[in-house]
């Protein structure tokens, strides 16, 4: 068949915009299926039996297990706690995360130093201890909605600390958390960037973590999570459990209201 010229510069323009166009989709389907193999198994089992077994192990000084620890629900109680934390605690008089409360408990039950724990680095030592426990309460509300309290005043503030935070700009590139988590559809590389100012959705952002991290084969927790974009963004590391990070939390975790918990996820 004889084309004529037009048609033949049309067939062109349509062949490599069209090759473009599948190259593409085909890039976004790879990522999809990728995604899709990772949900098949995850290791974060293995982290949850460790935490679910350290709860009840006596340990520490006082040779007690953390069986008494109250996560905001009463003593003992570790089901659907996950989904309202960070809250404010009257016997600390300080609004907590999951991670915080649960060094608050292994000091006071079990007679831990939570200040050394605090200053462990991640992936070491009571560290481990504490992400395979955060792990496992996590996994106790998958399915759950984020329900965060805002009726006490410290929960209020600790939201508009964590609001100022996420949009506060320094460091040598004059980031924030904004840059890269305050518009919708932005990505680095092949990681998706979460809207964080607005409700994420399930499984995503807040409502994700702790999670395995496929790239380097850890389980991390909302601490350290927050750590390493604090790295991303240049600026020093926050301290473990420090009130910038669990006003993060809060603000996050309200904007998250109403999302799924799918914790513990598995990551990238
Ligand atoms: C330079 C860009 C950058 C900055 C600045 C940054 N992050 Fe991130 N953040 C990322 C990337 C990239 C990921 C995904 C990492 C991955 O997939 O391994 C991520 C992931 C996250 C997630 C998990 C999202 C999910 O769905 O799994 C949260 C929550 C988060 N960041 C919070 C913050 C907070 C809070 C700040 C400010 C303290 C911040 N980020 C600053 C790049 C950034």
């Amino acid at each position: 068949m004889r084309m004529t010229k037009p048609l033949v510069i049309a067939a062109l323009i349509f062949s490599t915009g069209g090759g473009a166009w599948a190259q593409k989709s085909a890039a976004v389907q790879s990522i999809e299926e990728y995604r899709a193999m990772l949900q098949d198994g995850n290791p974060s089992e293995l982290f949850e039996a460790k935490g679910e077994g350290l709860w009840t192990q006596k340990r520490g000084p006082k040779n007690a297990s953390l069986e008494k620890c109250d996560l905001g629900k009463g003593p003992g109680v570790y089901k659907g706690v996950f989904v309202e934390l960070p809250k404010y605690f009257a016997d600390t008089g300080r609004v907590q995360d999951l991670e915080s409360r649960l060094l608050t408990c292994m000091e006071t039950l079990q007679g831990l130093d939570a200040a050394a724990i605090a200053k462990t680095p991640f992936g070491r030592g009571e560290q481990n201890n504490m992400t395979a426990l955060a792990t496992w309460i996590a996994a106790e509300s998958k399915g759950m909605k984020f329900n965060l309290s805002q009726s006490h005043v410290q929960e209020k503030v600790f939201y508009q600390v964590g609001k100022r935070l996420f949009f506060q700009r320094g460091g040598p590139h004059d980031f924030s958390c904004a840059s890269c988590h305050g518009e919708d559809n932005k990505r680095i590389r092949l990681q998706d960037l979460p809207n964080l100012t607005k409700n994420p959705g399930d499984g995503v952002g807040f409502a994700a973590w702790p999670a395995y991290r496929v790239s380097n084969g850890q389980m991390w927790g909302m601490q350290q999570r927050l750590n390493d974009c604090y790295r991303q963004q240049r600026f020093p590391y926050p301290g473990f459990g420090s009130d910038a990070t669990i006003a993060l939390g809060v603000y996050l975790g309200v904007n998250s209201q109403g999302s799924t918990s799918v914790a513990p996820a598995i990551k990238r």
